[in-house]
């Protein structure tokens, strides 16, 4: 196992690693290894994007351990529950709008403690502003036509004007009227508009199909 730039992530050739929080325990069947009594959960950037943002390269800031950190989308937990092991002292409000991907979370966020989900609308932060509080990081993959405005909405509501996000833009929920690289640009221009720059832009092929991922700073 080899140090990676991002805090806690390792890696061993291609395959990155995070330190199970919970020994024993799999999340999404991935596999497990033991190396020198530290138990490591592989980190499957097929199934999540922030792995395959590692892959492709990304500032070591962006892991950097926040003080609270917001997660739009969760779904099953599969990356938020890396998340959960990089950062065990962080609460991790996660938001999720289907009540099946919810049922996920909640049974992974009884075992792991700092998953906080909030079964809620992410176009409606003002719901869930108040248990949230203010966070240092928002992270967003929501697959929606209005993502620049959700994610615009979430940082309005909930992150700290020092704050930094993570948008998982996914270019065809757009729309499917535009190019990709016209709807990366009035993405961009959204963004700016709302005090955000981006930090790095990276396409996610061949991992995750039209998406990009977009790292941000106010
Ligand atoms: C692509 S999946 C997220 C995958 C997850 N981020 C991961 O990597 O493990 C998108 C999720 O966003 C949720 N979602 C879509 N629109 C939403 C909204 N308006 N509010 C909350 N959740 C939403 C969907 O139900 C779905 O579970």
């Amino acid at each position: 196992m080899e140090r990676t730039p991002w805090p806690e992530v390792w890696r061993e050739g291609r395959e990155l690693f995070t330190p199970n929080l919970e020994p024993g325990v799999r999340v999404y069947g991935e596999p497990l290894r033991l190396v020198q009594g530290v138990e490591y959960r592989r980190w499957d950037p097929w199934r999540s994007k922030l792995a395959a943002l590692l892959l492709q390269g990304a500032p070591a800031e962006l892991l950097q351990r926040p003080g609270a950190a917001l997660y739009v989308g969760g779904a099953h937990g599969t990356t938020v529950s890396h998340l959960s092991d990089l950062w065990p002292e962080t609460p991790i409000f996660v938001v999720e709008k289907s009540p099946t991907a919810f049922a996920s979370l909640l049974a992974l966020a009884r075992r792991r403690r700092n998953l906080l989900p909030l079964l809620a609308d992410a176009q409606l932060p003002e719901r869930y502003r108040a248990d949230v509080g203010e966070v240092d990081f928002l992270y967003q993959d929501v697959a929606q036509r209005d993502q620049v405005g959700i994610f615009r909405e979430n940082a309005d509501a909930c992150l700290a004007g020092s704050g930094r996000g993570l948008l998982m833009l996914k270019v065809r929920s757009v729309t499917q009227r535009k190019s990709a690289a016209a709807i990366a640009r009035e993405s961009r221009a959204g963004l700016a508009a709302a005090g955000f720059g981006v930090e790095e832009e990276r396409p996610l092929a061949p991992f995750a199909r039209e998406h990009l991922a977009l790292v941000l700073r106010r």
